[in-house]
């Protein structure tokens, strides 16, 4: 074993020769591995650090045969113990409780955060941030975005409304009581909610079963200072820093600087299948804006996408979804404990397109690391990858992940356009009709719910991969659907890691 990884370290060097910035993020709808990534990469970096999303986030990392799971701390946190740097960004959303609960996990596990440093600059995520993502969930079924219910999408919301709070102001309680006197003062709408839904909603678990509900005000202001500035407060205060100058320093001391990417491309608020996305950019550049850096300061861009296929949990368009509206409509209503009741045995090749789907997450073991929500799962969506490549460039170059999944599947269908379904849509100056073929889909939901996937097929192979660690001792029948993805979206450069299995050896670099 010991030897296995340091032939994985000798290609990693070489990968990463030259390199003092790299970027681990995701080209889908998440959740394609890039904890694994970020482990498989912590021995090169010195700091390691998320700029975006908050505790919606579930990075999930084999570490020693143990899975570990992270929300709103970087997986790099790990690294803790080797003296690496982890930073909670200055474009994150951070619930000090959330926060604090994960650091106290850490240490019942026997992990350290005595190198974590959390922007000063990073946005407070309020009980009222909570209650309105709840709150406006549960108004209508049609409209559901299916958020984690974090409150990431309010807290994002406020900042730009100018009446957000930040990390700095736990700091000094003065300040605290006046910004959240100002923030209250903008929340007196929320009184009108029905006060049943409104205490049901405050009792919840994440808001601490009650303590922050008032029956008058809603919101109890005293319990807010006294948890946000004295408990929590207290128990991050030597951890809140000005994040921006540690990662200018290490700029110019050309440290290296692992940027672990949250959510992904397709959830991007800016970039995404709006308005089924997160609140906060997860592209390239809302990333780097977020960790404090530019474009120009990355060398290696790691683009993760899962091995030919491509998952997304809650709601919004997902044309390529194996069983369509009802594994759609399945996922949102049940739960993976009676998943596993009632489907004892399915098959991947299944002719029936949910089963087989139903068969892949099982075997992937596609369910939610935050809300444990069975995933969607379907076949790789090529318009969709083009639209996350649109903005890459020289730097950037693929993952894939997740791709022993895939053996003993017969064919593999990879979805190479749609056709239109109507009604007459304009993108700009193309107007598509019933009938249109789409390649470069515009990002709206209304106009991708409407779309039909074609794909080509591919036979697919049988062998075990996971022992694998050189490319070229990949069955042919893989190479092959690769090498046609990669001119399809045309990428000129090869992958940089594929990784077939969830530890950490299970690597191959190019
Ligand atoms: P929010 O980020 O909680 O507002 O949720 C908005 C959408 O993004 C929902 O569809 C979530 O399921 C999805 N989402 C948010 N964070 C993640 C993630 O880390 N992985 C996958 N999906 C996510
Ligand atoms: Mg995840």
């Amino acid at each position: 074993m010991e030897k296995k990884e340091s032939y994985l370290r000798k290609e990693l060097r070489s990968l990463l020769f030259g390199v003092h910035v790299a970027v681990v993020r995701c080209l889908q709808w998440g959740d394609t591995g890039k904890g694994k990534m970020v482990d498989v990469l912590m021995f090169w970096a010195d700091i390691i650090i998320r700029g975006t999303g908050g505790d919606n986030a579930g990075h999930t990392i084999m570490n020693n045969g143990k899975k570990k799971v992270f929300h709103i701390i970087p997986s790099g946190i790990l690294g803790d113990k080797k003296g690496k740097v982890t930073i909670i960004g200055p474009g994150t959303v951070v619930y000090p409780k959330a926060l604090v609960d994960e650091l106290l996990n850490l240490g019942k596990q026997g992990l350290t955060y005595k190198h974590l440093k959390i922007s000063k600059n990073a946005k407070l995520i309020l009980p009222t941030h909570i209650f309105e993502d709840r709150a406006k969930e549960l108004k209508s079924a049609d409209a559901k975005i299916g958020t984690t219910g974090k409150g990431i999408g309010p807290a994002y919301s406020d900042h730009f409304a100018r009446i957000g709070l930040t990390m700095n102001d736990l700091l000094n309680e003065d300040v605290f009581r006046k910004k959240l006197k100002r923030h209250l003062s903008y929340k007196q709408h929320l009184l009108d909610y029905p006060q049943d839904k409104a205490k049901k909603i405050m009792a919840c678990d994440h808001l601490m079963a009650g303590i922050f509900y008032d029956p008058d005000e809603l919101f109890n202001f005293e319990q807010i200072v006294y948890h946000y500035v004295h408990v929590f407060g207290v128990s991050l205060q030597n951890y809140i820093v000005d994040t921006d100058k540690i990662i200018q320093k290490a700029l110019k001391e050309k440290k290296n600087i692992l940027i672990e990417g949250a959510q992904g491309d397709l959830l991007s608020v800016d970039y995404g299948t709006y308005p089924f996305v997160t609140s906060s950019d997860a592209s390239l550049e809302g990333l780097l804006k977020g960790c404090g850096l530019r474009a120009e300061d990355v060398d290696l861009d790691l683009g993760i996408i899962k091995g030919f296929v491509q998952t997304r949990v809650g709601s919004g368009p997902f044309p390529s979804e194996a069983g369509g509206s009802m594994s759609e409509l399945y996922c949102a209503k049940h739960s993976r404990v009676e998943e596993e009741d009632r489907y004892t045995e399915v098959d991947i090749n299944s002719e029936n397109e949910f089963e087989a789907g139903l068969a892949l997450r099982r075997k992937a073991q596609e369910y939610g690391a935050t809300t444990g929500r069975p995933r969607r799962v379907g076949y790789l969506d090529l318009p969709l990858l083009k639209n996350s490549l649109k903005r890459s460039n020289a730097n950037t170059r693929l993952v894939l992940t997740k791709l022993d999944i895939l053996s003993g599947k017969k064919i593999i269908k990879i979805c190479t356009h749609y056709v239109y379904k109507g009604p007459n849509y304009f993108d700009g100056q193309i107007m598509y009709v019933e009938g249109s073929t789409v390649e470069e889909p515009p990002m709206d939901s209304y106009f991708l719910e409407n779309c039909s996937p074609v794909y080509k097929e591919f036979p697919g192979w049988s062998e075990d991969i996971r022992e694998v660690r050189k490319y070229k001792y990949l069955p042919k029948e893989l190479k092959d659907i690769l090498e046609f993805i990669l001119d399809f979206v045309g990428m000129e450069q090869d992958p940089a890691i594929i990784s077939v299995g969830a530890d950490r050896e299970e690597t191959i670099v190019l």
